[in-house]
Formats: structure tokens, C-alpha cells, sequence
């Protein structure tokens, strides 16, 4: 029931501080702020690197995992949409672990790799929002996200809960692999504990997100730019707007706008800046004077810092609460989705059923 809201995908969209707590909860002990996955066959400090598969969005929230498993697991990770990756002959070596994520589990691509995955000796995780589903029952490793069952066909809750489950998942073969200190690892979970806090915060800019949407309803084409583990998350956007708008929209890695994107930049191109302050802001912000010395339209979202710092001359700005980089990719999720929802409204558009796609895609 969607109760006291217009669509499942916004009641799917503030349901995410609590799904994304429940989920946390049974990944990470909250007594002694530590790790603690659900009882595992398989001892995952023996993995010597990650292979993700996923479609969509559940493929950008591999893309955002990628960066964790490097940076606190020091894991090299291969990734690739399922569609390519199961006819593509990659190499698998032994001792590898292949993670398949999906909301549904039955998506037919990524079920095809993944059986692909353990007939070639890997190690099978899936991480699904149905226990019951057919990857779910494959897998070797099954890590649930607790997002309960979503029904908007654009993905919303589903993709904070798997960004959560990957994080602790990142951490768990972190601390396994001796690459986090007792210290560390309190530190992270105690940041993941914040994410519920956080997100609140940023449902709470939903007046101000559906008062610009008018400002992007007419445009004909979206870019989305972002850097490091926010670039998926431009992407993300992207195709949240595309599938609910029908906005043509990119997403695109901020440092790769001089490399062909600038061209399309006019006054008829509104974009997107998905750029918590931090260390590669200032590189963020002379593209975005890249884009603003072309007359292009420029959306910042950030927090109180960032805004300060590259707020003036922005057509409008989304203020985030500041957050540890670890979390942003959960929290700055709400803007994106968000602000996809109330343009599909602003233009009327079917946003729980938009045309031509299904909820689960169970043929290739
Ligand atoms: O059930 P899955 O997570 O495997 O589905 C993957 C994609 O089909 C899905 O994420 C799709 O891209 C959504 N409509 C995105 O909003």
C-alpha cells in the first residue's frame, strides 16, 4: 500500500532510513562497533580478488563497491554488466570470488554469469532483496538486503541497501585480509551506523527538490557529472531520470567533460553536480567553470562547504549534510532519486510503471 504517499517509488524513497538501518543491523554489531556478517561457509580472508556482476543499477552499486574493495581491502576488482560479461570469455582464477547483485535475483543475464561463474571454480556471493530467489539459492555466500519488497519499477531502496550490505562486505574482507586495524574498523562501522541520521537529512530537502524540478522538465538532454565513488552515482541519476522522465540524461566521470561531453553544452543543458567537499573538490569545481563558462546550467549538489565554496552562479543548489566519504554514495542517493521523481511528475509521466520496461527482467 502506498498509504499517505502519491507513488510507491517516493514511499520506496523515505522508507530507505529504515530499510537501510534494518539491513545494517544485521551486518554490524552495534555493542563493540564491529563487523559482523551472518555466519558464512566460506572464510573470505582466502579471496584473492572480486569479480561483480550485476545490470543497471544494481551494476552501479558494484561500481561504487569497486572502490571500497580497493581501498580498504586492497582486492583487485573486475567488474562488468552481465550482458557483456557472460559472452565475453573473461578470465576467472582460482581462489576468486564472484558477487552478483541483484534486487530481484532472477535477473537473466546476471543469473547466467553467475552460473557461468561457478562452473569456472568461483567462489558464488549474491547479495539480493529476495531470499527465496533463484540466485539467492545458488550462491554460496548469500547476503540479503533487507529493503522489503519494492515495487516502484525504478530501484530506489533496493540500491541504498546493497550499497550498505557492500560496505560492511568491503570492511569484513578488510579487517579478514589484516588491512584494518581494530581502530579502523570501529571507526567505519560507526559511520555506517550514522547513514539512517544522514539520509533523514536528506529527505528533508525534498520541498526544495520539488520546487526546481519546473527548472528541469523542459530540458531535452540531463548531465549527470561526478568523481571517484560519486561517478557512479551520476550515472545513477542518469538513469533514474531517463527511465521516469524520459529525459535523455548521461551520466559522466566529472575529469571526462573536455573530452567530448563539453561540446553539448549550451543553455539548454541543465547539469548535474554530485561533489561532496573533500580532497578532488576543487578539480570538480574548474569543471564546473568549464561548464559555466559555455552559458550551461549548473545544479550543485554538496554540503554547506561545497556550497560556499561553488554555490554562486549555480542555477540552484541541493544542500546535503556533510558526511565521511565511506557513506556519501548512500546519502547523496535521496537528491538523485528525488529529483528524477518530481520531474516525472512535474512532466505527468507514469512513474511507478513507465513505459517499456518491467520490474524484472527474466529474458535476455
Ligand atoms: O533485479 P535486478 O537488480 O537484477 O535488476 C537490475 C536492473 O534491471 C534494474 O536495476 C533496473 O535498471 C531498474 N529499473 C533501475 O531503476
Amino acid at each position: 500500500e502506498k498509504g499517505e504517499y502519491r507513488h510507491f517509488m517516493l514511499k520506496e524513497i523515505f522508507e530507505q532510513p529504515t530499510v537501510v538501518a534494518q539491513t545494517l543491523g544485521s551486518y554490524l554489531r552495534q555493542s563493540d562497533r564491529s563487523v559482523a556478517l551472518p555466519q558464512l561457509d566460506v572464510d573470505l580472508g582466502e579471496i584473492n580478488r572480486v569479480t561483480i556482476v550485476a545490470c543497471g543499477t544494481s551494476y552501479y552499486a558494484g561500481l561504487v563497491a569497486k572502490y571500497w574493495f580497493e581501498q580498504f581491502a586492497r582486492l583487485p576488482v573486475d567488474i562488468d554488466v552481465a550482458s557483456e560479461f557472460r559472452y565475453r570469455d573473461p578470465v576467472l582464477e582460482p581462489g576468486g570470488l564472484a558477487l552478483f547483485i541483484s534486487q530481484s535475483g532472477e535477473t537473466a543475464d546476471t543469473l547466467a554469469a553467475l552460473r557461468h561463474c561457478k562452473e569456472n571454480g568461483q567462489t558464488i556471493g549474491a547479495v539480493v532483496n529476495v531470499p527465496t530467489s533463484t540466485m539467492a539459492r545458488e550462491a554460496d555466500v548469500l547476503l540479503p538486503t533487507h529493503a522489503g519488497p519494492e515495487i516502484g519499477v525504478a530501484s530506489t531502496k533496493a540500491f541504498t541497501c546493497q550499497l550498505a550490505v557492500l560496505a560492511a562486505l568491503a570492511a569484513h574482507m578488510a579487517v579478514k585480509r589484516g588491512r584494518l586495524s581494530r581502530a579502523q574498523e570501529e571507526e567505519i562501522v560507526e559511520h555506517l551506523l550514522e547513514t539512517p541520521a544522514s539520509l533523514n537529512a536528506a529527505l528533508d530537502h525534498d520541498d526544495d527538490i520539488a520546487a526546481m524540478a519546473p527548472l528541469i522538465a523542459p530540458a531535452r538532454d540531463v548531465l549527470y557529472l561526478g568523481r571517484g565513488q560519486d561517478y557512479p552515482l551520476a550515472m545513477e541519476g542518469a538513469l533514474k531520470l531517463k527511465e521516469i522522465s524520459y529525459i535523455h540524461a548521461e551520466g559522466y566521470a566529472s575529469g571526462e567533460m573536455k573530452h567530448g561531453p563539453i561540446a553539448l553544452i549550451d543553455e539548454n543543458v541543465p547539469v548535474i553536480v554530485i561533489a561532496p567537499s573533500g580532497p578532488l573538490f576543487e578539480k570538480t569545481v574548474s569543471n564546473m567553470q568549464e561548464v559555466s563558462a559555455r552559458g550551461g546550467k549548473i545544479v550543485l549538489i554538496s554540503d554547506a562547504e561545497g556550497i560556499a565554496e561553488a554555490g554562486e552562479g549555480c542555477m540552484a543548489t541541493i544542500e546535503m549534510p556533510h558526511v565521511h566519504p565511506l557513506i556519501a554514495p548512500l546519502v547523496y542517493a535521496v537528491p538523485v532519486q528525488l529529483l528524477a521523481y518530481h520531474v516525472a511528475v512535474a512532466k505527468g509521466t507514469d512513474v511507478d510503471q513507465p513505459r517499456n520496461l518491467a520490474k524484472s527482467v527474466t529474458v535476455e
